[in-house]
């Protein structure tokens, strides 16, 4: 109150949630996200079916996926989701346990704030665990070569398990691997592995293991004209952007023909301009003909008739990926078009994929081009294939450039819990309870691995912590196969060292971030809008229905 007069800061209708409140509420939205994705973690886990306010369904194990589709309100619960994602980008895999990690480490701290450590102490204890545990997991890790490919198809496999594909497994690993190593490079003495740089098609029909490596592209476009070559060798292909058609004008103009043959003429002359185009594809060189925008009917029938092979409408981005494999340059003005500016491929094709015709671009001259048609019974599976194989190209990715791997199956972070505790007493006074909490939360990986399996969670961290003790159990997880506690090294399950740094990393970070707010202000919420049903998505829920439908 300044003379009697209060002074309004905020604006009407802001919330205010302070101190132990904004704490317990923020900690229990962001252990709820955990929650909701913690049954689906390691190879047993049970996957969730997703069905989104249009009706669309999806059917999935990846934590990152499930998070994704999750309309989520919260912002604490926000930040956690932000973690599944950071994690999926930097690592394509380990999401799941970065989430649940995330969400152990606010439970643990819950119970110290309970005992009157303050967030700050807690927050900075996490950290100086973290930085801990990312040392000593550089320290547990091995080497991995780049052109070890058995070891590489391990790490592609650990990352598939569970993820619905089963059998296929092995031929889908085996093709990861395959295309991981075919674009890896050399740069500035690093290696480098730009899963980017992989084309993925997808087609539903044929079974899983049908699922194809090609060296090449493969575009899922037909040729525009059922006369041109189905097949053309030794292609010199042209890369065009703009329209193979006339020009519509910006303004609606009106011409007004009262003479038939000024109309003869009109028609005479569109047809010349047409056939210049064609003229200038063909006096390039070029016998293949790949354009971003449309092709004219009439355009079509003369590169038939020039025995050309054409396809239009083309993703830029595909359009980008075939400059980059064929060498081509992407031209716009067809008077540009010039033989240096063309690509070579030993083979143009259009291959029919179950109902419908694609067209294989193979051979290029750049042999790093390569791309995965992924098939399987119905969309659902194609696409859950996908997302399995991009956790598995991400990884071997991952493996190529930081060259260091480690045991998965809750083997490292039952290590790091033992060495985090005597870490912490080195540390001593109130850090040394947060990293000791610390510690008691990675336990949550191996624990949780093995309930899902249906084993006792109980026994089998007790029975790790005995392996790990021994100087020759150090690698020692849960083997959720054979229901038992087993090496991992001899199991087979192995991951990149940068999936568990990164999620610690960002488990940690999101932790402390989330512990140090001690005030949520939040503005009143803007009334719900009506939305039609072309509204914007991601809108799950009740949240996008006009009022009067609940
Ligand atoms: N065959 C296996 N046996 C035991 N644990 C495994 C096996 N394969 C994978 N894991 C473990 O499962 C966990 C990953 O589970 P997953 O469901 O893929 O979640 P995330 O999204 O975290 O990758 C990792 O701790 C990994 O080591
Ligand atoms: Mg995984």
């Amino acid at each position: 109150m300044l003379g009697g007069q209060p002074v309004i800061v905020l604006k009407e209708g802001t919330e205010s949630t302070r101190g132990k409140t904004a704490h317990s509420n923020n900690i229990m939205a962001a252990k709820a996200v955990a929650d909701a994705v913690r049954s689906t973690l390691g190879p047993k886990g049970m996957d969730k079916m997703l069905v989104d306010s249009m009706g669309d369904i999806v059917i999935t194990n990846d934590g990152a996926t499930i998070l994704k589709e999750l309309d989520i309100e919260h912002p604490a619960a926000k930040m956690v989701v932000e973690v599944a994602k950071t994690q999926d980008n930097e690592c394509g895999d380990g999401t799941t346990s970065a989430v649940v990690l995330a969400g152990e480490l606010l439970k643990k701290s819950e119970t110290l704030i309970d005992q009157n450590v303050h967030p700050t102490v807690i927050s900075n204890g996490f950290r100086l665990a973290s930085h801990e545990a990312i040392r000593i997991l550089k320290e547990i890790g091995f080497e991995v070569s780049a052109t070890d490919k058995k070891t590489l198809k391990l790490i592609a496999t650990t990352a598939m398990t569970g993820k619905g594909v089963g059998g296929e497994r092995d031929i889908l690993a085996d093709i990861a691997v395959d295309a991981v190593t075919s674009v890896a490079e050399m740069r500035d003495g690093k290696h480098q592995a730009d899963i980017d740089n992989i084309q993925v098609e997808k087609k539903h029909g044929g079974a899983v293991s049908d699922t194809k490596l090609i060296k090449g592209l493969v575009l899922d476009k037909e040729r525009v004209h059922p006369r041109m070559p189905k097949v053309v060798k030794e292609a010199k292909v042209a890369l065009v952007d703009s329209a193979l058609e006339i020009k519509k004008t910006e303004v609606e103009a009106k011409i007004q023909i009262r003479d038939p043959n000024q109309m003869q003429k009109f028609l005479d002359e569109e047809e010349k301009t047409l056939k210049a185009m064609v003229e200038k594809v063909k006096k390039s060189g070029a016998s293949v003909l790949i354009c971003e925008k449309g092709i004219d009917d009439l355009a079509q029938h003369y590169l038939a008739k020039e025995g050309m092979y054409a396809i239009r409408r083309v993703k830029r981005s595909d359009m980008e990926k075939l400059a980059k494999a064929t060498g081509a340059k992407i031209i716009t003005n067809l008077d540009d078009l010039k033989s240096s500016e063309l690509g070579y491929a030993a083979q143009v094709e259009e291959v029919k994929i179950a109902d419908s015709d694609m067209t294989y671009v193979t051979g290029c001259k750049n042999p790093k081009a390569v791309s995965i048609l992924i098939r399987g019974g119905t969309e659902h599976v194609v696409d859950e294939v996908e997302r399995a194989l991009h956790d598995a190209l991400k990884v071997v990715a991952v493996a190529i450039e930081d060259g260091i791997a480690v045991p998965g199956g809750g083997a490292p972070e039952i290590e790091l819990a033992l060495r985090l505790r005597d870490f912490g007493q080195t540390v001593g006074g109130r850090e040394q309870l947060a990293i000791e909490a610390f510690a008691e939360a990675l336990e949550v990986i191996p624990w949780t691995l093995a309930e899902n399996a249906g084993m006792d969670a109980i026994d089998v961290v007790i029975e790790l912590k005995n392996a790990h003790n021994k100087k020759t159990g150090k690698s020692f997880g849960v083997n959720v196969l054979e229901n038992r506690v087993s090496d991992m090294m001899v199991a087979k399950v192995i991951e990149p060292l940068r999936v568990k740094t990164q999620a610690i990393q960002s488990a940690t970070e999101v932790a402390s971030m989330i512990l140090r707010i001690d005030d949520v202000i939040a503005s009143k919420k803007s009334a719900p809008q009506e939305r039609g049903p072309g509204g914007p998505p991601g809108m799950g829920g009740m949240g996008g229905m006009p009022p009067g439908m609940m």
